[in-house]
């Protein structure tokens, strides 16, 4: 003879309530994580909740039938219009009678988990920065004169406990036509603040708006801009697209943009000016692909390295170009997208990761925050390749970072048949170390080079080229097949028992393919290009290693574009990353972009990588003795002093 017990799955939490409490006061006195936008006015059916009958001797209860009242009008209404899932009620209208079981499904979750597709990557929890919300608001009365917004915002406190909010023009400027417009019923889209801004009101529609909000995960790289368009309700991608970044015209590799903006007087405004219409195009683009309105977007994060962080935002970068490399700041940026000439919804707001350091940028507290090294266990690796490779070495105890500048190598650059990943250029290499033969597989085909139907492929890309995963393939083959040595010496036709390795010059070249038109070749420069590339990444992580005073790691995790390429036996044949067991070397893929989207989807985890940024130790490579050292040692193939106990 108690007052009912509801207990609420998968959460557990329980509590006895009247009869004829409904399910949504229930859960929100109990803080069950139950959604709604219309405020339990049975319109929105985000409260949807399955109530369970029978025994359930794991909780000590029975429900009975009838444990719920029947459907009322509202929830009828609602069946007969738009249909209720079978088994489904509208948890705002169903009330407790009796002992009751009741799960609430993901869909009905506001901080569901999103689902990322590695299995040892941490979860996202939806915490988005904007919600929408559904208030009646009070008619004008002569006798308690009082503005439209005035109330407008009372009803949002009322109804949600919303504090004091901030408009901006734009909306108080379509304020008194919406209201009429929905007979004083709107949704509003609140922006809940951030360390920088208050709560906000976004946007109004009259009535109840049954559509979504967009935020915007963007990974600012030197050489591609790609974006991903998020539904904030869901956690969802909805599209993902991405362009060349235009600064490209004014400097391949960030240094050359850097001395660009030095020497040309309005260099840096016009990049800044190059960059912000490039993305400008990337909205359009991507947002005509999801087949929504532009103005729907009501956030966005970015991640990118230091160098276009200052661009970006119209900062000089003339001092990263230079020791001791300050950055203008390095905390997060909370940012209104108009004042980057962005154009998203005239209200939308930007949020910047913070910078590491000088050369560690806002895209490595992205990887940071996508691949937790601070949350892990075991002791990990993680390498962002790229023209600056961008190292952090940690587990839950502490993280440490630092940048080496591998140059633009491993991009195909600097070497003599290099190229961009694109169709034509090889990216498997396999070498015979009996017959010294190679075979190799070009990009857009799945033939290799001896089989049946290469001809067709030679016919449809021709061999353009080697790209950086087929160089890194390319001069590790080289070296178990003998014809390179550890220094890094290509041996003649005699040493090697091939007429593959001819002479070039003062040294030798290996014919990878003999056409005469174009012959792909790798030569003894090329193998020192890739020498001093491998060699940067290794000191660097090597260094991190002396600093954390271990001599191996658990596990290696390459990031970035290119990272997701790369074979991790042959990166360690090079020796460019240190010794590990093969099946703990993984490729997280674009990890900056996932730490973006970590960002947009969980406002929680801005402060977390806030604190994670402050809490990192930052290593300036430049000014350790031991760099050089390792440097020197790393330059052999794979490494003159270091063994590699899981490979030979
Ligand atoms: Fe909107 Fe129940 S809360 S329908």
């Amino acid at each position: 003879d108690h007052d009912p017990l509801v207990i609420f799955t998968p959460s557990g939490k329980r509590g006895h309530f009247p009869k004829g409490t409904p399910v949504l006061t229930a859960a929100r006195q109990l803080g069950v994580d139950l959604d709604s936008v219309c405020g339990g006015r049975g319109i929105c059916s985000k409260c949807q909740i399955t109530p369970s009958y029978g025994e359930f001797p794991k909780h000590g209860v029975t429900v009975r039938d009838g444990a719920l009242s029947d459907w009322n009008s509202v929830e009828q209404r609602y069946d007969d219009k738009r249909g209720l899932t079978k088994g489904r009620r509208l948890g705002c209208q169903a009330q407790v009678q009796g002992d009751i079981v009741i799960d609430v499904p993901e869909s009905s979750q506001v901080h569901k988990q999103v689902v990322r597709k590695r299995v040892e990557a941490r979860d996202i929890t939806l915490n988005p920065s904007t919600k929408l919300y559904y208030v009646e608001v009070e008619q004008p009365d002569m006798h308690e004169p009082s503005g439209d917004l005035e109330r407008l915002i009372k009803a949002l406190r009322h109804d949600w406990d919303l504090p004091a909010l901030e408009v901006d023009l734009g909306l108080l400027k379509t304020l008194q036509p919406t209201l009429r417009k929905g007979e004083w019923k709107v949704t509003c889209a609140v922006h809940l603040g951030d360390n920088m801004f208050g709560p906000r009101i976004m946007h109004i529609w009259p009535g109840f708006y049954d559509g979504t909000v967009y935020g915007l995960a963007v990974d600012l790289g030197s050489t591609t801009i790609a974006g991903h368009l998020c539904d904030l309700a869901t956690g969802e991608v909805v599209a993902s697209s991405g362009i060349m970044n235009p600064q490209i015209r004014f400097g391949e590799d960030l240094m050359s943009r850097v001395s660009y903006s030095m020497m040309n007087p309005g260099g840096a405004e016009e990049m800044t000016r190059a960059v912000r219409e490039g993305m400008n195009s990337l909205f359009v683009q991507i947002a005509s692909e999801a087949e929504i309105d532009r103005d729907l977007i009501v956030d966005a994060v970015f991640v990118c390295n230091p160098v276009m962080h200052h661009l970006f935002l119209g900062i000089d970068p003339f001092e990263l170009g230079q020791a001791p490399f300050a950055l203008a700041t390095s905390e997060a940026l909370s940012l209104r997208a108009i004042e980057l000439e962005l154009n998203l919804h005239p209200a939308a707001r930007v949020y910047i990761l913070p910078c590491i350091a000088g050369h560690v940028g806002a895209d490595a507290a992205a990887v940071a925050l996508s691949e937790a090294p601070d949350k892990s266990e075991d002791l990990v690796l993680v390498v962002d390749v790229g023209t600056n490779a961008e190292i952090l070495l940690g587990n839950k105890d502490k993280v440490l970072a630092c940048s080496s500048p591998t140059g633009p190598a491993f991009e195909g650059a600097q070497i003599s048949s290099g190229q961009r990943a694109a169709p034509g250029a090889i990216e498997r290499v396999e070498i015979d170390p009996v017959t010294k033969e190679p075979r190799f597989r070009v990009i857009g085909s799945d033939v290799w080079s001896d089989e049946d139907g290469f001809d067709e492929v030679i016919a449809s890309t021709g061999i353009t080229g080697i790209c950086g995963s087929g160089i890194i393939e390319m001069v590790a083959e080289m070296r178990m097949a003998g014809i390179v040595d550890g220094p890094g010496l290509i041996g003649s036709p005699e040493q090697t028992g091939t007429s593959r390795c001819f002479q070039d010059g003062r040294t030798y070249s290996y014919m990878v393919y003999d056409d005469p038109e174009r012959p792909i070749t790798v030569t003894n420069r090329d193998i020192r290009e890739i020498q001093m590339a491998k060699a940067a990444l290794y000191s660097g992580a090597r260094l991190l290693m002396d600093k954390f005073g271990v001599d191996t790691v658990d596990r290696v995790v390459l990031a970035g574009a290119f990272g997701a390429h790369i074979s991790p036996k042959h990166a360690m044949v090079l020796g460019m990353i240190p010794d590990a067991p093969l099946d703990k070397v993984t490729s997280a893929g674009n990890a900056a972009g996932t730490g973006a989207r970590i960002a947009l989807l969980n406002t929680k985890a801005r402060a977390e990588i806030e604190q994670t940024v402050h809490d990192i130790h930052k290593i300036e490579t430049a000014i350790e003795p031991r760099f050089q050292e390792h440097f020197v040692n790393a330059s052999n193939i794979p490494n003159a002093v270091e063994s590699f106990p899981n490979l030979f």
